[in-house]
């Protein structure tokens, strides 16, 4: 991996301060195409996202986003650059990550609670305190009955809010989430929303948000930040002013609108037709 002389760990934060968890400093990632090409997906990326906060990416098709994600989960080496996670000096805490894709990904043969449990089984023998924990993750997704239940008998929504359970039972300190909602009809998207906030209120996990909805963005961020097309960089990071907790009447806010239209323009422009 190719080294940056001036790169440095995050400065551990004073007691009382929020913790840097996430730390990306002149990331970048080239792939080598099947011609023999350099395609440059993400350049230069930096971002630092504080201990408890939810950031939301957003940015055109193809700019990196999910790139941006799969360096974060270690599923991506930076060609350029590098990484924190977790906090402290630690460079590559990935153990404190989990993510959750568009997809919920389930293993169908096993029930719902066998499948929230699954990381577990995939590093030692589960324990009843294990099953307790699966079980309550279940009861705060909603789906306190349905662990006997095999995935197929699961709606797509109650499949991705199985999927979240599962990505909490190691209790990862980040969670990284990639268009989760994008699979799913507007109304259970909408339920679901609330749901992550709730969810992030119980659990306090840091979570780093792709998503293609700009109202989404907005609705359920701490921070947006806005991708450049390919190469992705970080083009504008906004603080999203709003009160929390927020709910659907939150996009009646006065902010709203002003956050929604900043951040479609920083997209398409501002001469754009309007991209509802
Ligand atoms: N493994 C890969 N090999 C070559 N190109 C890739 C690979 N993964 C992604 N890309 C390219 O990198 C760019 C960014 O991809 P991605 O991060 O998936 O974008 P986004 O999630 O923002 O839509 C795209 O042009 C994509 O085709
Ligand atoms: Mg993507």
């Amino acid at each position: 991996m190719a080294m940056v002389p001036h790169l440095r760990p995050v400065d551990p934060a004073p007691s009382g301060a929020p913790q840097t968890l996430i730390e990306l400093a002149h990331a970048g990632v080239t792939f080598r195409t099947r011609t023999g090409e350099d395609l440059t997906a993400v350049e230069d990326f930096n971002l630092r996202i504080q201990d408890g906060e939810i950031v939301s990416l957003v940015g055109p098709s193809g700019c990196g986003k999910s790139t941006v994600l799969r360096m974060l989960a270690g599923l991506q080496e930076p060609t350029n650059g590098d990484i924190w996670i977790g906090g402290g000096k630690r460079r590559r805490g990935f153990s404190e990550v989990a993510i959750v894709f568009q997809r919920p990904t389930l293993l169908p043969w096993l029930s719902v609670l066998k499948n929230v449990l699954y990381p577990v089984r995939a590093l030692r023998r589960t324990t009843a305190a294990d099953r307790a924990r699966a079980q309550e993750l279940l009861e705060m997704v909603g789906l306190g009955d349905m662990g006997g239940r095999m995935p197929h008998e699961l709606s797509g929504g109650m499949q991705q809010r199985a999927s979240i359970a599962r990505s909490l039972i190691l209790d990862p300190k980040i969670l990284l989430m990639d268009e989760p909602f994008g699979a799913l009809d507007a109304l259970t998207r909408e339920d679901m929303q609330l749901d992550l906030l709730d969810i992030h209120a119980s659990t306090g996990k840091t979570i780093l948000l792709v998503t293609h909805s700009i109202n989404e963005a907005v609705l359920l961020s701490d921070r947006v930040a806005v991708m450049s097309a390919r190469p992705g960089r970080l083009q504008e990071l906004i603080d999203i002013d709003i009160p929390t907790p927020r709910t659907h009447e939150t996009s009646a806010h006065p902010a709203f609108h002003d956050y929604t239209r900043r951040i479609r323009d920083n997209i398409f422009g501002p001469n754009a037709r309007s991209h509802a």
